[in-house]
């Protein structure tokens, strides 16, 4: 490898602002002589990343990561140290004189070509700039303006025109000297089967890829017609210098205020995000129609903290916003999610309700987990247990994603709650593999088919198997009266006298009482959920309790009412107005009851507190 001499280097750090460079990664705000921001190398929710433009340097006082402009870029490229000089060269005009073997030949060939390319692009932007404000964009304007895009906006995104003809292009770019064959190996051009090439981009409105640095590296080819027969879209192929999933549409014009606003607007379409800036809404970029990628992830996190997805209304955009949750994860942004009504998309929102309508609900956008969570549970909530045990797999996926343990767990167990499985099963089913999740699911489904038991009257036999000392409250507050199942008020009966006599469950014995084979398989299963002391935390047992009880007395309450309904509705007013009375009498009791329940069900948080 050809050595850099070092007073070129010493020219690169010399000529490089180092705080420009790392503010195309990490929002930087002024402290004193130094600038402070996130630093990139850890995860951290207050500054200790330091930049000191005299010194040249950059130092974290959270993970002790420190070094000059050079092995920064290193890091957050993963580039070696003669790449990072010569991109830094390049950006400040500073000259390399090489010297040596084959190498460094291969090297300069590369470096060459990507030079070469991004003159074939920016040649090419131009002439499509230039085309789109020239009397042959006439049509492309109006479409611009049709769809309410002005001029600087327009301009600001440098957005061209391909003219209609198969070789305008072509033509152009010869006249500049760049062979065809070059022009198709960098997807602007196609080879036809006479051994010559026509244009890629013909009659389409143009939306160049900028990379961060400003390089324009492909382009997004939007037709003009509103009934094209064609592809919306069509768009430059990845090559060697380009690959669709490390860009973001419009980063290199949004990354300021992304930065500045500590969040970015992550839309699916290319018009999306120029109709947006449009409006005044300045974070939005675009994946180009693929899958976010973690890559185009962690370009975000170079900028802000937290990613606002706002897809398109219809299913397909809410499918691709489940998708989206493992990159935003997985890159450590935090992720936010704004819904919109079927027909409509980020343009057509703004343009009817307005950009400050959009904003509050940026503003307010729930975190994307919780928005998966409740699209999963939703339609299940209160199906039949097989339903549910299908929506826990969901959730077992979803959550898998989720890298902080507390928020997992968090959701885990609001699932467990709306789903009505047993909250340790579900913590537990988390926690798993894939593998072992679908045997854990196996096994749950024979537990609810083996007893036609709800899922809160198995976990009251969990819990008071284990905490045998509250059984005799258990029965004095006739809470036995809510079981659907006799058995289970049996076998509760006898650990009740099981314990009055032992003073403790003793497993074995108890077992031994119980004659028939399911209900002692039921009961053996219990005790060693409990016993195992996995499956809740001890100081969450009162509320798993207090949850099991408060799932019984609803599900009562549903079926008193129900049946007090069909009752009413067999009632002849006029014939037994006094039954009538009383039937309504007692439906509207069950049903404050069930109010009430309602009510407190919402702060079954402050439980916690009682049973701490
Ligand atoms: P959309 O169809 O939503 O496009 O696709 P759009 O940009 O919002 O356009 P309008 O508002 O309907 O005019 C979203 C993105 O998917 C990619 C493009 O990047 C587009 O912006 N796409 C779409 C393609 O690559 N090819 C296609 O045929 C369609
Ligand atoms: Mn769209």
């Amino acid at each position: 490898m050809g050595l850099i001499p070092q007073s070129v280097i010493e020219d690169v750090l010399a000529h490089t602002d180092i705080l420009e460079v790392v503010r195309q990664y990490v929002a930087m705000k002024k402290a004193g002589s130094n600038h402070k921001g996130l630093c990139p190398f850890h995860d951290e929710n207050t500054p200790s990343f330091n930049v000191h433009t005299g010194m040249g340097i950059y130092k974290c006082f959270g993970c002790g990561e420190g070094g000059n402009v050079i092995g920064f870029l290193m890091a957050m490229e993963g580039w070696s140290f003669p790449e990072t000089v010569r991109h830094l060269a390049e950006r400040c005009g500073v000259e390399i004189p090489e010297e040596s073997p084959e190498e460094v030949a291969k090297d300069k060939k590369r470096r060459e070509g990507k030079k070469l390319y991004r003159q074939i692009m920016a040649d090419a932007h131009s002439f499509f700039e230039a085309n789109l404000w020239s009397d042959k964009g006439r049509a492309a304007q109006m479409y611009l303006k049709e769809r309410g895009i002005s001029e600087p906006t327009a301009k600001a995104f440098g957005l061209g025109y391909a003219p209609d003809g198969w070789e305008n292009l072509l033509n152009h770019m010869k006249g500049k000297g760049h062979k065809p064959a070059l022009l198709e190996r960098a997807g602007l051009a196609i080879a036809n089967d006479r051994g010559g090439h026509y244009d890629r981009f013909r009659h389409r409105i143009l939306f160049p890829v900028v990379d961060v640095w400003g390089h324009t590296l492909a382009f997004g080819g939007r037709t003009l017609a509103a009934d094209s027969k064609g592809a919306k879209y069509i768009n430059s192929p990845e090559t060697k210098f380009y690959t669709k999933g490390r860009q973001l549409y419009g980063l290199d014009v949004a990354k300021r205020a992304i930065q500045k606003k500590e969040y970015a607007l992550l839309v699916e379409g290319n018009f999306d995000v120029i109709a947006l800036h449009e409006s005044g809404i300045d974070t939005a970029v675009a994946p180009m129609g693929t899958a976010l990628t973690e890559e185009q992830a962690r370009l975000i996190k170079r900028f802000a903290r937290r990613a606002v997805v706002a897809f398109d209304g219809d299913s397909a955009g809410e499918e691709a916003t489940l998708r989206c949750f493992g990159a935003l994860e997985a890159a450590g942004l935090e992720a936010r999610v704004v819904r919109f009504g079927e027909g409509d998309d980020p343009d057509t929102f703004v343009r009817r309700e307005g950009a400050e309508a959009l904003q509050k609900r940026i503003d307010q956008a729930p975190p994307l987990v919780a928005w998966a969570l409740d699209e999963i549970i939703h339609p299940v909530e209160g199906a039949a247990i097989e339903v549910r045990i299908n929506a826990l797999e969901e959730v077992g996926q979803l959550l898998d994603e989720v890298r902080d343990e507390t928020v997992t767990r968090h959701y885990a167990e609001e699932a467990a709650r709306r789903l009505d499985i047993e909250p340790g099963r579900v913590a537990r089913f988390v926690q798993r593999s894939e593998p072992r999740r679908q045997a854990m699911v196996e096994q749950l489904r024979q537990v609810h088919k083996s007893a036609n038991w709800s899922s809160a009257e198995y976990g009251v036999l969990v819990v008071l198997l284990d905490r045998p000392q509250w059984l005799d409250d258990f029965f004095r507050e006739e809470l036995d009266k809510l079981l659907t199942s006799h058995d289970l008020a049996r076998l509760l009966n006898l650990a009740r006298e099981h314990y009055a006599a032992h003073q403790e469950i003793n497993g074995s014995l108890f077992l031994e009482s119980i004659e028939e084979a399911p209900l002692r398989e039921m009961v053996s299963q219990a005790l060693a959920e409990g016993s195992r002391g996995e499956l809740y935390p001890s100081e969450q047992g009162l509320r798993w309790y207090r949850d099991c009880v408060w799932t019984l007395k609803r599900q009562w309450a549903q079926r008193m009412a129900d049946h007090l309904q069909q009752e009413l509705e067999r009632v002849d007013f006029s014939a037994d107005r006094q039954k009538f009375v009383s039937l309504s009498r007692q439906l509207e009791e069950v049903r404050q009851f069930k109010r009430a329940l309602d009510l407190d069900g919402g702060q079954a948080d402050s439980l916690e507190d009682r049973a701490g």
